[in-house]
């Protein structure tokens, strides 16, 4: 047993979708939740300065005595969570696109791929794809993060700009969408209309959040909070406003 808090991490509001998933399969569980609303967006920045970035929030959250990471930010895991494992001994669980669970299912079409431009790019998800890439097409997506972060989670400008981007994707039959950014999960209503209603839009953080309980529960670190945990929200900018919406964003 180990009342300590987990400590969450994304470049803003992304994260919370995963937070939301962690509050459901463990709701004992005390959470500190950081979101580097100064330096978002990580999508484009240059893959060493988000290493910097994430490892900067890590060591924030262990200095507030977290006793597990979890890098809730596609993102920052594939430029950071390979380093930071080797480097430090608490479990570190990272996001990645959920392209397996994809390629598994029944059906013909392609598998579109929704994600930033550095996690479609990196080392890390080019491993994914060399096992379970057949069917798939790497959708990079700029500007989308920003319309969540606005709190545009639908309306004619968010389907303008998710038009620019799946268009040219449109023409072939799609078995499914992977959600490969936890900001994207926000805006799953906008984006399923593009697609017939049997296309399941699949994103990785139920399957993170497995992950975690398996590894608290195995170092023996699960919590009990005897009412329920508690989440603590906190931002780079230090901007009451980004707590309020991270709040909001929380409460859906
Ligand atoms: N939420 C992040 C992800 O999962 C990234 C968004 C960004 O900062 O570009 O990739």
């Amino acid at each position: 047993m180990d009342q300590r808090s987990i400590g969450f991490l994304d470049s803003g509001l992304g994260g919370i979708s995963v937070l939301s998933e962690a509050l459901r399969q463990l709701p004992d569980e005390n959470y500190i939740y950081f979101g580097d609303t100064l330096n978002a967006p990580y999508g484009d920045k240059d893959p060493q300065e988000v290493f910097r970035l994430t490892h900067q929030a890590v060591d924030k959250l262990i200095a507030m005595d977290c006793k597990a990471i979890v890098i809730a930010c596609n993102t920052a895991t594939s430029c950071a969570a390979g380093q930071l494992r080797q480097e430090l001994s608490l479990p570190i669980i990272g996001l990645e696109p959920a392209l397996k669970p994809a390629s598994l299912l029944p059906g013909e079409g392609k598998i579109l791929v929704m994600a930033t431009h550095n996690t479609l790019r990196l080392p890390k998800f080019q491993a994914l794809m060399q096992l379970y890439g057949k069917d798939a097409l790497p959708v990079p997506c700029p500007g989308l993060m920003e319309c969540v972060e606005r709190g545009q989670l639908e309306g004619e400008e968010v389907d303008h700009l998710l038009r620019s981007i799946l268009s040219p994707f449109l023409n072939e039959p799609v078995k499914a969408v992977v959600l490969g950014c936890t900001h994207y999960p926000f805006l799953r209503r906008a984006i399923a209309r593009f697609f017939p209603e049997n296309v399941p839009l699949i994103d990785g953080n139920a399957g993170a959040i497995r992950q975690l309980k398996r590894r608290l529960t195995e170092e023996n670190l699960l919590g009990n909070h005897p009412f329920g945990g508690s989440v603590t929200f906190l931002s780079s900018s230090e901007d009451e406003a980004a707590v309020r919406r991270m709040q909001s964003m929380l409460r859906g």
